[in-house]
């Protein structure tokens, strides 16, 4: 059932190039358009949409904050992203113009479902995203996106993850195209750039043992601290978590304009950092300044482990590891650069001898609030 991995973890890592396919089957007709059949909530009702507020926890949440940036991006329409334990207890303002979207693996977590109840209550309607067929979220839900990761076994999140952020910017892009906001070529060029995403993450995955033999040099390490900005700033979040629930190990995410604010007296000699590095070629005043962030803490001692473009030359003065993922739009970049993080996390935790697959104190579903 391992299919000849140690871990349910490792085959779970190597099967994310067929799951990101799996999510997009058949979404897309010949015409390129999308065809999400599933999403029941009428074209009339997404058209009068004023606000998307995304629920969720833990990993699933980590997907949500970038959803949020694909969703502004690509329709307008304002979006947040908060985490499902919070949300009702502030009472949130919502109406029958807000669409909600509750992203979660296993369909059962408590706090997502007590989120999206509140949600129908106040006459939200409520899109799920969700793993598991005919669990409780998507049944509570108005309609549902499944993302045909197939069973996901290990408690830590690794193809779920992935084929939430593709299922997201399905989302994104439907309500793009049935608001008329994003229309034609621009959708069909990320429609066809999400298609590339497959080989690209079987890239990285072929390219993983420098990362694991860093994560074994790491075992005796207390702290890793993890930077990112944009779309790479819910990675380093997604990263830092990994790596506690995993290797039991102090990980924080950082998003590295705030470095400045505080975070950056906790840089000593050796401190590993992982950076993740925006494209040079979307935002690159973005890139530039992180490129300045890794520089300023290298300077005061820290390891750096950088994450960049293929052909991203202005962080190799600085990398004392470098970690190369495949060129892809801005917005994209999470699915190729979290998978070094999931096997940075999975080696780590093997290295210190912990349980990979069932890390202490925690449960694949959480059905308690
Ligand atoms: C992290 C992890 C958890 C879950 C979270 C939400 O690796 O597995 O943080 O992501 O408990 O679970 P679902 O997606 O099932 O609602």
């Amino acid at each position: 059932e391992k299919g000849g991995y140690d871990y349910f973890m490792l085959k779970e890592i190597a099967e994310q190039p067929k799951a990101v396919a799996d999510t997009l089957l058949g979404r897309i007709d010949a015409s390129g358009l999308l065809t999400l059949d599933e999403v029941r909530i009428p074209a009339s009702v997404l058209r009068e949409v004023d606000k998307v507020v995304i629920v969720a926890c833990g990993t699933a949440y980590h997907a949500g904050m970038i959803a949020k940036l694909a969703i502004e991006h690509w329709t307008r329409i304002p979006c947040e992203t908060e985490l499902a334990s919070e949300f009702r207890y502030r009472d949130p303002i919502l109406d029958q113009r807000t669409l909600v979207i509750a992203i979660s693996q296993s369909g059962e977590t408590m706090d997502t479902l007590m989120a999206l109840r509140h949600a129908r209550e106040q006459g939200a309607r409520v899109l799920a995203i969700c793993n598991t067929n005919g669990s409780t979220i998507p049944r509570e839900s108005d309609a549902v996106l499944y993302t045909h990761a197939g069973p996901e076994v290990a408690v830590a999140s690794t193809k779920a993850f992935l084929t939430q952020l593709v299922a997201c910017y399905l989302v994104a892009l439907y309500l793009g195209q049935v608001r008329g906001t994003k229309w034609g070529d621009e959708i069909e060029v990320v429609i066809r750039e999400l298609s590339d995403i497959a080989a690209a993450v079987d890239r990285v995955l072929e390219t993983m043992e420098p990362v694991r033999a860093l994560a074994r040099s790491l075992a005796d390490k207390d702290t890793v601290l993890f930077l990112g900005r944009h779309v790479g700033y819910p990675v380093a979040l997604e990263g830092a978590l990994k790596l506690k629930e995993l290797a039991y190990m102090h990980a924080e995410g950082f998003a590295a304009g705030e470095l400045k604010h505080g975070p950056i007296a906790l840089i000593e000699e050796d401190l590993p950092v992982v950076v993740v590095v925006p494209s040079p070629r979307g935002r690159s005043v973005l890139h530039d300044k992180i490129v300045s962030n890794i520089q300023e803490i290298r300077a005061r001692g820290a390891r750096t482990i950088v994450i960049a473009e293929e052909g991203d030359d202005a962080v190799v003065p600085y990398a004392d590891h470098l970690i190369r993922i495949p060129a892809t739009p801005t917005l994209l970049q999470p699915l190729v650069a979290a998978v070094p993080l999931q096997v940075f996390a999975c080696e780590l935790a093997t290295a210190r001898g912990n349980e990979v697959d069932q890390p202490r104190n925690l449960a694949k579903s959480v059905t308690v609030e």
